[in-house]
């Protein structure tokens, strides 16, 4: 049973090193960005209601999040555990996946700087569809402008124009940062495993860093 966190700023490579690691651990990804977006492509209530909030690179409230992971564990393909991408966000967030009963196994920050991020995010194109992400330069799907699996087209994200990057960053330091140390603190007092790797290393240097911990 694997139950992994990964933390890191938006741009670290999270989503990227995700889908590589599910595949390592026979474990489903959970990505409250992807879910968010899912519900905004829908145009439902929830969708509705986010929209702006991820536009803007803002934070939507611990309660929705605690509702929609709530939600998703109730499905079969968790038995084995899960990959938590880009949630917990917040202090009251792993507060509430702790009173799920969730046992986390690892809990991963990968780093970067923030000019880097700022650069990455504007050669970022992403597959609507299934979340699968690439970039123009350092990871770039083998035929241009289209999914490597499906061949359907890739889109920028709304919310990686770089006045959006800068926000994000700001709400990462403020609100996502701090659980840097609340895991450093659990890791020390139960099997809880932290660790860092450095994600300004390339796509495959990082995974082979996680891999020796996982
Ligand atoms: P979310 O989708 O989770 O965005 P994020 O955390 O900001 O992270 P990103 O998806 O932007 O980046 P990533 O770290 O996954 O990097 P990636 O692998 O794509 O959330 C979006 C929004 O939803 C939030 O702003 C918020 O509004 C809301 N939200 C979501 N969860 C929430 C929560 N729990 N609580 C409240 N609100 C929530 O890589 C980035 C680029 O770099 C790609 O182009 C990639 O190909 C490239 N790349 C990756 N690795 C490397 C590498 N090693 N070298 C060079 N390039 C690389």
């Amino acid at each position: 049973m694997k139950n992994v966190i990964l933390l890191g700023p938006p741009g670290a490579g999270k989503g990227t090193q995700a889908d590589l690691i599910c595949e390592l651990c026979d474990i489903p990804k959970i990505s409250t960005g992807d879910m968010l977006r899912e519900a905004v492509a829908s145009g439902s209530d929830l969708g509705n209601k986010v929209s702006y909030i991820l536009d803007t690179g803002g934070l939507v409230s611990d309660e929705i999040i605690g509702a929609l992971i709530q939600d998703r564990l109730l499905k079969p393909d968790c038995g084995n555990g899960a990959l938590f991408d880009g949630v917990p966000r917040t202090i009251g967030q792993a507060q509430q996946l702790s009173q799920m009963g969730i046992s986390f196994t690892h809990v991963i920050e990968i780093f970067v700087e923030d000019k880097e991020i700022v650069n990455r995010m504007s050669g970022r194109r992403v597959h609507p569809g299934s979340g699968r992400n690439y970039h123009l330069l350092y990871n770039p799907p083998q035929i241009k402008s289209a999914d490597d699996i499906t061949g359907e087209p890739l889109v920028q994200r709304e919310d990686d124009k770089p006045e959006t990057v800068l926000k994000r960053l700001e709400v990462y330091h403020d609100q996502t940062k701090p659980l840097t140390d609340f895991y450093r603190s659990l890791s020390e007092k139960n099997s809880l495993k932290f660790f860092q790797v450095d994600g300004s290393k390339s796509v495959e240097e990082v995974f082979k860093n996680i891999s020796k911990e996982i």
